[in-house]
């Protein structure tokens, strides 16, 4: 499968883990691929030729997206393009000593991706620094429900 990895991240967490399940799909067969900016615009990421699209973020400030992510989030916005093909799958990062904030980016991101028609597979992971010092982890065990998912 063409699987597009797209990751928020301001410290690198999220980075090691969108890094983790990139090689971890590419070691399974599939066509991964990892991207940390939207600048050149949504033609670039080519969303609708993928299988499925992978956000993997943090969330910064008061339950803000990582900055690197604020221009793939207002592009959709301004654009709103038809994503009723593309199947996807959220993996937050955040802490949950940020109470109502907790894990807001992903969530956001994951709203936004509904509305302009994407189907999320799966649950939306989330993982809390808090009690989970190895996010890697928690991803990959996540992938491998979650992979089968995309079939259906
Ligand atoms: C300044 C700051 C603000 C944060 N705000 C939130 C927040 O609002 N909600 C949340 O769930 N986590 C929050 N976090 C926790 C981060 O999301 C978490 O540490 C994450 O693992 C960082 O991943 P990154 O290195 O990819 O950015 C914050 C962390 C920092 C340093």
């Amino acid at each position: 499968m063409n699987i597009l990895v797209i990751v928020g991240t301001e410290s690198g967490n999220a980075q090691m883990v969108g890094e983790t399940v990139v090689e971890d799909l590419i070691r399974a067969g599939h066509d991964a691929t990892l991207v940390e900016e939207c600048n050149g615009g949504l033609a670039v990421l080519a969303l609708e030729a993928r299988d499925a699209l992978l956000v993997c973020t943090s969330t910064h400030g008061l339950g803000e997206l990582p900055d690197n992510l604020i221009p793939f989030a207002e592009v959709l916005k301004a654009e709103a393009p038809d994503l009723s093909r593309l199947v996807y799958g959220i993996i937050a990062l955040g802490d949950q000593t940020y109470g109502e904030t907790f894990c807001r980016a992903g969530k956001d991101m994951d709203a936004l991706l509904a509305s302009l028609g994407a189907h999320r597979r799966g649950d939306r992971l989330e993982i809390d620094a808090c009690t989970q010092p190895l996010p890697d982890e928690d991803a990959l065990a996540w992938l491998k429900e979650w992979l089968p998912l995309l079939a259906s």
